[in-house]
């Protein structure tokens, strides 16, 4: 892994793997010694999954402290429960069927109602567990679509962009199934957001976040008080240059 700072490339993408899987156990032992919990917002799609594989194994889970975990989503397709295309289907499979995370602190998104009313539920599960404070997740994990969007805020949706509120509702053109989201505004409260981004495909969206020259999602990323770190491979990184980044 080469860079300091908010950019870290790793050789491919497994090291970039092991690199998140290491991160994520530095910060909950640090959370949990300083606040005696660690709050954090996972992130679905295919790119988190070998890092939630690798910390079920040693030798990273025997140093996490898993009974200090609480763990959200950052979206979620609205599908029933089971569903392999849910992002909770696929965190429980490479992690939590693993670990003695107490249930209870296991927040999925629940979708039996409408997405409506699962956003809603999801906002309020939040703010209660935050205890009406600004909802400042310790670590939040995000993809990176080719498109620029993060979690489910996808190009286009400008009310979803615009909003305060702490979720969304959103749906992509050519999926038959609902999706909600957690918001920028609520990402924004974090004290770290971590981008994991691999592949030649993200090389070019990587470049244009860094040097926010479009109008993407991805863009909304300015934590208030917090850090922003991109754990990239060194595929995404492929156009980027000595001065991006850094
Ligand atoms: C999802 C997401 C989404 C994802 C990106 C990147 O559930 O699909 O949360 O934002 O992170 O699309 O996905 P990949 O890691 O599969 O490229």
């Amino acid at each position: 892994m080469s860079g300091e700072g908010r950019l870290r490339i790793c050789e491919d993408a497994e090291s970039l793997a092991w690199a998140a899987a290491a991160l994520f156990v530095q910060r909950a032992e640090e959370a949990v010694a300083a606040r005696g919990r660690c709050a954090v917002a996972l992130a679905g799609g295919s790119t988190p999954r070998r890092a939630y594989e690798l910390l079920a194994g040693e030798p990273h889970a025997g140093s996490v402290p898993w009974s200090h975990l609480h763990l959200f989503w950052g979206d979620e397709r609205c599908l029933p429960a089971g569903d392999p295309q849910r992002n909770e289907t696929m965190v429980r499979r490479a992690l939590l069927d693993h670990v003695a995370v107490p249930p209870e602190q296991v927040h999925a998104i629940d979708c039996a109602g409408s997405p409506e009313v699962a956003a809603t539920a999801y906002g309020d599960r939040i703010a209660t567990f935050f205890d009406g404070q600004p909802p400042c997740f310790d670590l939040v994990l995000l993809g990176l679509g080719e498109d620029g969007h993060i979690a489910s805020l996808l190009p286009g949706l400008a009310t979803l962009m615009a909003t305060d509120r702490w979720t969304g509702v959103a749906r992509r053109a050519e999926e038959d199934f609902d999706r909600v989201t957690l918001t920028a505004p609520l990402f924004n409260q974090a004290r770290l957001v971590v981008f994991l981004v691999s592949g030649r495909s993200k090389a070019r969206v990587v470049r244009a976040a860094l040097r926010g020259e479009g109008s993407l999602p991805v863009d909304l990323i300015r934590p208030v008080a917090g850090e922003v770190l991109w754990l990239i491979d060194r595929e995404a990184a492929s156009l980027l240059e000595a001065d991006d980044g850094g």
